[in-house]
């Protein structure tokens, strides 16, 4: 079965085309790197996922379902962090609160509620990280604790979105080396966001490559080419490959660290691609 199926479908936002007739389809345990430049609609097609932002048009299915809202299946680390930094609330506290927050229609009873959130501390290695305040913990920290969230009710299906945004390089390969664990143990989906390729290399099996409304999905010689991310970009691109790891650039810019600016970008319309 596929774990998410888009035929067709058109994300619109603002009045603008954000995702732009995109079909592709996405096996049960894969892990998928998805990447492109920022507003190229990573975090809109993980809430279309979600059934947070309808498409208007074509049709989303999710584990053998259309769409969404409130799919407890579907463990989500969203992007915009730093919720709660300023309470008091110990880190084993801040994962409870997922526990009867809205992803999950049933709220677990008291000691069911406890052992599940020492269960998904221990998945991220943050048993003791779960006994700090809140306030106390570095980014990093944080995010390991929001992964563990995402991580609550057992969901087939993980979205991460950047994950891997504060972390450092080796933390960044830890959260990686994470995300690939539950997949090879947990037999989970996940669909991982990330501005770079390099940390992901090792662990996707495929890379979804968003830019312009267009979507190109494949593995990493499919994908990451210069005429595909041209095309997606909408400006020349060439890539290169050095010592194990890819660049993209644009002349002698790496686009990945030095982003194409925006108007470059949104100055065009999505059906020019
Ligand atoms: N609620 C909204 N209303 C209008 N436009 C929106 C809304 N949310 C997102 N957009 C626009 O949709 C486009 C895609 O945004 P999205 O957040 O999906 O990009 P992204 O690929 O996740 O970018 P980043 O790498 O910066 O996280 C952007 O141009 C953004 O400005
Ligand atoms: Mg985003």
């Amino acid at each position: 079965m596929n774990a998410i199926e888009f035929h067709d479908v058109s994300v619109r936002l603002g009045g603008r085309e954000v995702l732009n007739l995109v079909t592709l389809e996405i096996a049960t345990g894969e892990f998928v790197g998805v990447l492109g430049p920022n507003g190229a609609g990573k975090t809109t097609l993980m809430r279309a996922i979600l059934g947070l932002i309808p498409a208007s048009r074509g049709t989303i299915r999710v584990l053998g379902r259309p769409a969404a809202r409130g799919n407890p299946a579907i463990g989500y680390m969203p992007q915009v962090r730093g919720a709660g930094s300023h309470l008091r609330l110990s880190g084993c506290d801040f994962v409870a609160s997922a526990v009867d927050g809205h992803r999950i229609g049933k709220p677990f009873p008291g000691k069911t509620a406890r052992a599940e959130v020492n269960r998904v501390l221990g998945l991220v290695g943050a048993m003791e990280l779960g006994r700090r305040p809140l306030a106390e913990l570095s980014g990093g920290e944080r995010q390991r604790l929001l992964l563990a969230q995402a991580l609550i009710g057992r969901p087939q299906l993980l979205l991460l979105d950047e994950p891997m945004s504060n972390l450092d390089p080796h933390f960044q390969a830890s959260a990686v080396a994470l995300a690939k664990s539950l997949q090879t143990e947990l037999g989970v989906t996940i669909l991982f966001s990330a501005h770079e390729l390099n940390p992901l290399l090792g662990a996707t099996d495929r890379v979804l490559y968003l830019g312009r409304g267009r979507a190109a999905l494949g593995t990493v010689d499919e994908v990451i080419t210069g005429s595909v991310l041209s095309r997606l970009y909408g400006t020349e691109l060439d890539v290169i490959r050095l010592n194990g790891r890819i660049f993209v650039m644009a002349g002698s810019r790496d686009v990945e660290h030095e982003p194409v600016p925006a108007h470059d970008l949104l100055g065009m319309s999505p059906h020019d691609a």
